[in-house]
C-alpha cells in the first residue's frame, strides 16, 4: 500500500475473534467476514451470534445489574475515566483500525477515537452529578425531589460510520447511569467494537455488565429488541430499522437516532469561500456517510452559479483512496450495498432531470469507491432532494430569499442537522427559529457536533438526544420522591388551606 501504516494493518487483523458474554470470551459456531472496504479483503472473522447467545447475554446482564447499579456513581465514573485514559494512550493504533475497517481518512479516524475519549471523560464527571431536582410541596412538613435511576438491562445497537464515537456515546451514558448492557455492533465494524469492549473490561467494568454479541440484525438485533427482559433499546441507524424497532420493542424505553437530509442554506450575502469549505467538508467528509452529512445546498438565486463553479473546482481536486493513506481525501464507501445505493440514486437523479456536474461513477479497480458527485438544478420534489443517500452525492437547489430557503430546508421528512451561511444576523436568527432540525449551525458545516452538547433530531430522525446532559435521559428515568415528615395523613389537592 506504500503507506507508513501499511505493514501495521496487515500484521494485526488476521484471526477469528470471539464474543464477550458474562465475562468470558466465547466462540460462535458460524462466522462472518469483517471486510476492509478499500480492498474488499477479509480483515477478521466474527461469530454469527445465535438467539441462545442473546439469551445468555441478557441473563448475565440481569445478574450483574444489582452490583453495578448499587456501585456509587463516582466509582463507576472512575472506570469511565480509566477507559478514556486507555483510549488516549492507544489513540493512534485505534485510529489506524478505524481507517482500515471503516475506511474514513486518518484525521477523521483519529477524530472518531477522540470523540470516544471526550465522551468517556465527560460522563466520568457525571458520576459526581447525575442531578435530580428538589422542589417545594403544597403541603407542610413534606419534602419533594427527583432522583435518577437506571433503566435496567439495555440493548445498544450501533452503526459502522462512527465505530468508536457512537458506541462510546451510548456505553458511557448507559454505564454511568448504572445500566447493564447487551451490545450488538454493526457487522461492518465489529473489530472497533471489540477493542472498545476489551478496553472497558481492562479499565474495570465488572463481568456481566457489558455483553458483546456479534452477528446479524435478524438474529441478534431482533433478538435483543424483542427480548422480554431487556428494558431499554438505544439504536442509531436507518429509518426503516427504526420503524421496525418502534413496532416490535413493546413497552421498552426506546431511543432512536435515524437518518438525515441535511441542508446548507447559502444566502446571497454569504462569504462564499467559507461556504464552499463547509459544504465540501460536510458533503464529502466521511464519504458522505454521516447522519449529519450535507446532502442539500440551498443557494440564493444571485450566487448559485458562482457557488456551483467554486464547488466543482474544489470537488475535482479531491483524491479517492484508502483511508490509511496520507494522500487520500475521500475514502471508500462501507460496502457493496452502499456503493449500489449511491449508484441507484445517481441514476434516479439523472432520470428526474437534475444536471450531473461531476462524479456519477465509480473509479476502476478494487474497493467500494465512488467519485464525489454534484447535481445542480435539483428541485425540492425530486427523490435525490428528499431521500437519504448516505454517500458522496450532493444536490444543489435554488431559493428566493430566506423564507423560501427555510421552506425548502423543511420540505423533507428528516430533521437532524442544518446550516446557514450568511452575514446578516436577521437571516441567521430566522434560520435558527425556522428550520425543523435538532442542530443548526451558523457559518459552519452540518457536521462536527461536540460531546457536551445534545445531539439528535426531530421528525423522522427520531426525537432522542444523546451526548450532553440531555443524553442522560435516554439511559435513566427520574423517580419522584415525597418525604412526609408531618407524622399525620396529609392529602394533596384536598387539604388546601
Ligand atoms: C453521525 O453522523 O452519525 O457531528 C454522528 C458530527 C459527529 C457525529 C456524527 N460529531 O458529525
Amino acid at each position: 500500500m506504500g503507506s507508513c501504516f501499511g505493514a501495521f494493518v496487515v500484521r494485526t487483523y488476521t484471526k477469528t475473534y470471539r464474543m464477550y458474554i458474562d465475562g468470558e470470551w466465547v466462540s460462535g459456531s458460524a462466522h462472518f467476514d469483517d471486510t476492509n472496504p478499500a480492498t474488499e479483503e477479509s480483515l477478521a472473522r466474527f461469530p454469527s451470534g445465535s438467539g441462545e447467545d442473546v439469551n445468555r447475554a441478557v441473563d448475565a446482564a440481569e445478574e450483574a445489574f444489582k452490583g453495578w447499579s448499587e456501585m456509587p456513581p463516582p466509582r463507576r465514573g472512575r472506570i469511565l475515566q480509566r477507559t478514556a485514559d486507555m483510549l488516549r494512550r492507544d489513540k493512534e493504533r485505534l485510529g489506524i483500525l478505524v481507517a482500515t475497517e471503516m475506511g474514513k481518512v486518518m484525521p477523521e479516524a483519529l477524530g472518531d477515537v477522540q470523540e470516544a475519549i471526550d465522551i468517556f471523560e465527560y460522563f466520568a464527571g457525571e458520576g459526581r452529578r447525575l442531578l435530580g431536582n428538589t422542589t417545594t410541596s403544597e403541603l407542610r412538613d413534606k419534602f419533594a425531589m427527583t432522583v435518577r435511576r437506571p433503566v435496567g438491562v439495555m440493548g445498544l445497537i450501533t452503526p459502522w460510520n462512527f465505530p468508536f464515537a457512537i458506541p462510546a456515546w451510548k456505553l458511557s451514558a448507559a454505564l454511568i447511569c448504572g445500566n447493564t448492557i447487551v451490545f450488538k455492533p454493526s457487522s461492518d465494524t465489529p473489530l472497533c467494537a471489540y477493542e472498545l469492549v476489551r478496553i472497558l473490561g481492562s479499565a474495570g467494568v465488572p463481568e456481566g455488565v457489558i455483553n458483546f454479541v456479534t452477528g446479524s440484525a435478524t438474529v441478534v438485533g431482533q433478538g435483543i429488541v424483542r427480548h422480554q427482559r431487556v428494558e431499554g433499546i438505544s439504536f442509531t441507524g436507518s429509518k426503516s430499522t427504526g420503524d421496525w424497532i418502534t413496532r416490535n420493542a413493546g413497552l421498552k424505553k426506546v431511543g432512536l437516532e435515524l437518518g438525515g437530509k441535511n441542508p446548507v442554506i447559502v444566502m446571497d450575502d454569504a462569504d462564499l469561500n467559507l461556504a464552499v469549505e463547509g459544504i465540501i467538508w460536510g458533503a464529502f467528509g466521511t464519504t458522505g456517510q454521516r447522519c449529519t452529512a450535507t446532502s442539500r445546498v440551498i443557494a440564493g438565486k444571485k450566487i448559485r452559479k458562482k457557488l456551483v463553479d467554486m464547488l466543482l473546482a474544489r470537488t475535482k481536486k479531491l483524491r479517492l483512496g484508502p483511508g490509511v493513506l496520507k494522500t487520500t481525501d475521500v475514502g471508500p464507501l462501507i460496502n457493496k450495498e452502499a456503493l449500489e445505493k449511491s449508484e441507484k440514486y445517481v441514476a434516479i437523479g439523472r432520470e428526474e432531470g437534475a444536471r450531473l456536474l461531476c462524479g456519477g461513477e465509480r473509479p476502476k479497480g478494487k474497493g467500494y469507491f465512488y467519485k464525489p458527485t454534484i447535481f445542480d438544478e435539483v428541485r425540492r420534489g425530486m427523490r435525490i432532494a428528499r431521500e437519504e443517500i448516505f454517500g458522496p452525492v450532493l444536490s444543489v437547489l435554488e431559493s428566493e430569499g430566506i423564507d423560501d430557503a427555510i421552506d425548502i430546508a423543511n420540505s423533507v421528512e428528516y430533521g437532524l442537522s442544518s446550516s446557514i451561511y450568511t452575514r446578516d444576523i436577521n437571516n441567521a436568527f430566522r434560520a435558527i427559529e425556522g428550520i425543523e432540525a435538532g442542530l443548526t449551525y451558523v457559518n459552519a458545516s452540518t457536521i462536527g457536533s461536540e460531546v457536551h452538547l445534545p445531539f439528535g433530531g426531530v421528525k423522522a430522525t427520531g426525537h432522542t438526544r444523546e451526548a450532553g446532559i440531555a443524553g442522560i435521559d435516554e439511559f435513566s428515568h427520574l423517580k419522584t420522591v415525597y418525604v412526609d415528615y408531618s407524622g399525620r395523613l396529609q392529602k394533596a389537592q384536598i387539604d388546601v388551606e
